[in-house]
């Protein structure tokens, strides 16, 4: 018999050309708002202008009373941990399976970033995050993996019970929810990046999100020396003799990429309504693919659909490897289909694992972890097979050829073996 399997020689399933998922949408309406931007201002040490503008803008979509922009995700997140006083030799929980950046800021603030197993869709486990709580912690922090909620409902409790801030890494969830409320306003602050594929873009860039003054000024200390923290940290705060300085960096957003977000965040719910909608399409469609499992959200809960992920299971492929499966879909011309890369296990990277070569003396120097510490989040990045989502009605007959090509490999996967 002849296998039909791109792989193997046979016709791809997919036909449309290529590239079939570009990150942000960028029409003429952007590309005028950058060209005013350049001639406006490029740069804006004062919280004026664009910057001003997204900040409100964020204010207003997220419902809080600070936001406060930076250069990146992860600027965002050092200065996030730094406002929440996480000092030296201090722990904090933070999520086995995320992107090293959700935790790696806190080596630099000389804290131990303690890794904590995740259910199967990555996120943190709350009954798990409660065996890790010792003296020394002070803070859990929580990645909304792939744009899927957490359970804020679970986390929230443990913290309360033993009085840890928590904090949020939103940067694959801008505009998710739980029964309405966004994720990234569920504790004392939250961190959110702008970087190319994020829900919400600006190319590059960042932002914190707080309700609590004292986090708001600590993080234009740590972020904004100069002109905005002498201008929005009050005269008789303990902070304002620091305004010049700050805590000596300076991490700012450039007012070109918050131009672009600005932009952005005006169409960001039309995003999540056309990701949801192509999201329940593929989630209906692909669960009923054999060596596929697909999880849908909980009732009220709303993902941002970063990606739709999917679990391989291929006891029910007669064992045919993940490997294979996905060089299969690539071949059909499926090529958006992805395997995790560096979100993956912290574990497995060496700055956990050894962390003395670039930090020497850190406290973390006694927690090295190692392959297989995380068996639930590990199984679960080694098996997850994920895709961008669509969010244009047009992009439906994209998606269709994409689910014939998963279907094409389900059906064929003998001739692989
Ligand atoms: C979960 C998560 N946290 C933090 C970051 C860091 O953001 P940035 O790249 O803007 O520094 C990323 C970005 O890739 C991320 O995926």
């Amino acid at each position: 018999m002849t296998s039909t399997l791109a792989l193997l020689g046979g016709k791809p399933a997919v036909t449309a050309t290529g590239p079939h998922f570009t990150w942000p949408p960028i029409d003429d309406t952007t590309r005028a708002k950058v060209t005013a931007q350049l001639d406006e201002a490029i740069s804006l040490p004062g919280r004026s202008g664009i910057v001003a503008e997204l900040e409100e803008g964020l204010q207003d979509y997220f419902g809080v009373r600070h936001a406060i922009t930076t250069s990146s995700g992860t600027a965002a997140l050092h200065a996030a941990y730094w406002a929440a006083r996480i000092r030296p030799g201090d722990e904090v929980i933070v999520p086995a399976w995320t992107f090293h950046a959700t935790a790696s800021p806190l080596f630099h603030l000389r804290a131990v970033p303690v890794l904590c197993e995740t259910g199967p869709d990555g996120n943190i486990d709350p009954a798990r995050v409660e065996e890790l709580i010792t003296p020394r912690t002070r803070a859990v922090m929580v990645t909304h993996l792939w744009g899927k909620p957490a359970d804020m409902a679970g986390l929230v409790a443990v913290a309360n019970a033993h009085d840890l801030a928590v904090l949020e890494d939103g940067s694959h969830a801008h505009g998710a929810s739980i029964a309405g409320q966004k994720v990234g306003t569920f504790g004392l602050a939250s961190a959110f990046s702008l970087n190319g594929p994020k829900p919400l873009s600006g190319g590059e860039g960042g932002f914190v999100l707080t309700d609590d003054e004292d986090t708001y000024h600590r993080v234009l200390t740590f972020a904004h020396y100069n002109k905005r923290a002498r201008t929005e940290i009050p005269e008789d705060h303990p902070l304002a003799r620091y305004a010049v300085t700050g805590a000596g960096l300076k991490l700012r957003i450039h007012p070109l990429a918050a131009a672009i977000a600005h932009d952005q965040l005006a169409r960001l719910d039309g995003y999540l309504a056309g990701r949801t909608e192509i999201a329940h399409h593929l989630t209906d469609r692909l669960a009923q693919v054999p060596g596929l499992k697909v999880t849908t959200p909980p009732e009220g809960v709303l993902p941002s659909w970063y990606a739709l992920t999917l679990t391989y299971t291929p006891d029910e492929l007669g064992g045919l490897p993940i490997e294979r499966f996905h060089q299969a879909l690539l071949a059909e011309g499926a090529t958006e289909f992805d395997r995790p890369g560096s979100t993956c296990p912290l574990n497995q990277l060496p700055l956990y694992q050894d962390p003395g070569m670039l930090f020497p003396g850190h406290p973390h120097s006694q927690r090295r972890y190692q392959h297989g510490d995380f068996p639930v989040a590990e199984h679960s990045h080694a098996h997850t097979v994920k895709l961008p989502v669509w969010h244009r009605e047009q992009d439906l007959e994209l998606a269709a050829q994409y689910i014939a090509a998963a279907i094409k490999i389900s059906d064929h996967h003998k001739e692989l073996l």
